[in-house]
């Protein structure tokens, strides 16, 4: 994960945890992030913490001795958890653009945790990926390395869609490079798409739809378009260049989108995501939902290990400036009281399929949770048997039932 820093508490030079963070790591599972803060272009919508080449950050080179580092830093301060040093189960490297390094820096990195900490013997390990930075040599090379998923980002199956978002392939490009994938042999590709795109029509939506069910892929993100400040894209909102997604348009398509899937044997499993079956799920990201602990490893890459929460410095420069002078990169820290942790977990797991347990709420929560079972946004069957799982409406309006259910 890395997204943007929240304030927090000085974190220490040499990273060092609390021991009560460690007393029960590796048993809900243990995965790393892996950032790479590098895209050859920036597209319009995208806030993430990614750089071109002309900001001139620091090269690839410095980049990867930076994360091994971080990769041997983290063993180092884990090791004195009770249970040893955890085997990751997964690994997830995002950005920014992947595939815009060699395919044998990402290997190295993959490498560097397997030595440092052991991979599980079905460890799923995903590399995000640009469909105009990847050919099918990309992919064979990749599994050759041990990628077990990819996730591409094609966004939208028409041109002035793509355009308008700045994305530099054609639509036809992701789809193929979905099906070049699986011929190198990944079992599990995904295809992220956004909806509400400006000029985006019901028909253009559908034919997005269309195009990622033709592509035979077992997973599918479709995100809503959100309007981060400081964007190219908000600017030309502000300006009255472009105008602002509607929301009952937004409602409109994530309906469209849940029926298509599902028509197509493609389940929602959490509020944006739907898979082919259980083991077509993003475990990484499950491990996120469900509040597990996970080590971000990059420029700005968060992390959580049993309550206490750190991200790191932005600046790739500034990141690797950090790891040669063998200090931690992180910024800051947080650490989780007992009713954070409670709304943060209610927060995440009421977005998934399975929901949660009503016994995660407090008595009013679970007042709550009766009355969005009469309004039709919770589930009754499921309610019947004590859990909170969003109807599709709920889904919806998903934000609205986890502030009534933390009330
Ligand atoms: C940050 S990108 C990284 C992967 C890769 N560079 C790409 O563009 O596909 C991961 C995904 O986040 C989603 N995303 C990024 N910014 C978004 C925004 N403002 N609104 C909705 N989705 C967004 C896109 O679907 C994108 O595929
Ligand atoms: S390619 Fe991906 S990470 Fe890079 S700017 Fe575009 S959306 Fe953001």
């Amino acid at each position: 994960m890395a997204g943007p820093p929240p304030d927090g508490q000085p974190a220490p030079d040499d990273g060092h945890l609390p021991e009560s963070a460690l007393v029960r790591l590796g048993e809900r599972g243990f995965g790393i992030y892996v950032h790479v803060p590098f895209c050859a272009a920036r597209c319009g919508y995208c806030d993430f913490n990614t750089y071109t080449p002309s900001e001139n950050v620091g090269s690839a080179e410095t980049w990867l001795a930076a994360a091994l580092a971080e990769i041997d830093l983290a063993g180092t301060v884990l090791a004195p958890a009770p249970g040893g040093l955890p085997r990751v189960d997964t690994i997830f490297v995002g950005g920014g653009t992947p595939t815009l390094l060699p395919t044998d820096y990402l290997a190295r990195v993959v490498e560097r945790i397997g030595d440092v900490f052991g991979l599980t013997s079905d460890a799923e390990v995903t590399t995000e990926a640009n469909p105009e930075s990847v050919d099918a040599a990309t992919f064979a090379r990749l599994r050759g390395k041990g990628f077990t998923r990819v996730s591409l980002g094609m966004q939208s199956a028409r041109s002035h869609v793509l355009a308008v978002l700045d994305r530099r392939h054609t639509p036809g490009r992701a789809v193929q490079a979905a099906q070049e994938a699986r011929a190198a042999g990944f079992a599990h590709v995904n295809l992220d798409l956004i909806y509400g795109a400006p000029g985006e029509s019901d028909d253009d939506w559908a034919a997005s739809l269309a195009a990622v069910v033709a592509a035979g892929v077992d997973h599918v993100s479709a995100y809503s378009l959100i309007v981060e400040d400081g964007t190219r894209l908000a600017r030309q909102i502000g300006r009255g260049v472009l105008p602002m997604p509607d929301d009952d348009v937004l409602a409109d398509r994530y309906l469209m989108a849940d029926e298509a899937l599902t028509r197509a044997g493609l389940h929602w499993y959490e509020v944006s995501n739907w898979a082919a079956d259980e083991a077509a799920r993003c475990r990484h990201n499950e491990l996120y939902w469900r509040s597990g602990d996970w080590w971000g490893v990059g420029p700005g890459a968060h992390s959580h290990v049993g309550g206490v929460r750190w991200w790191n410095v932005r600046h790739p420069a500034r990141y690797a400036d950090r790891l040669a002078a063998k200090t931690s990169p992180a910024q800051a820290r947080e650490v989780l009281g007992a009713d954070d942790r409670r709304v943060e977990d209610v927060l995440l797991r009421l977005r998934l399929a399975e929901g949660l347990p009503l016994s995660a709420l407090d008595a009013a929560g679970r007042a709550a949770a009766t009355q969005a079972t009469t309004d039709g946004l919770l589930d009754p069957a499921a309610h019947g048997t004590g859990r909170a799982v969003l109807t599709r409406r709920g889904r919806l309006l998903a934000d609205a039932v986890v502030r009534a259910l933390l009330t």
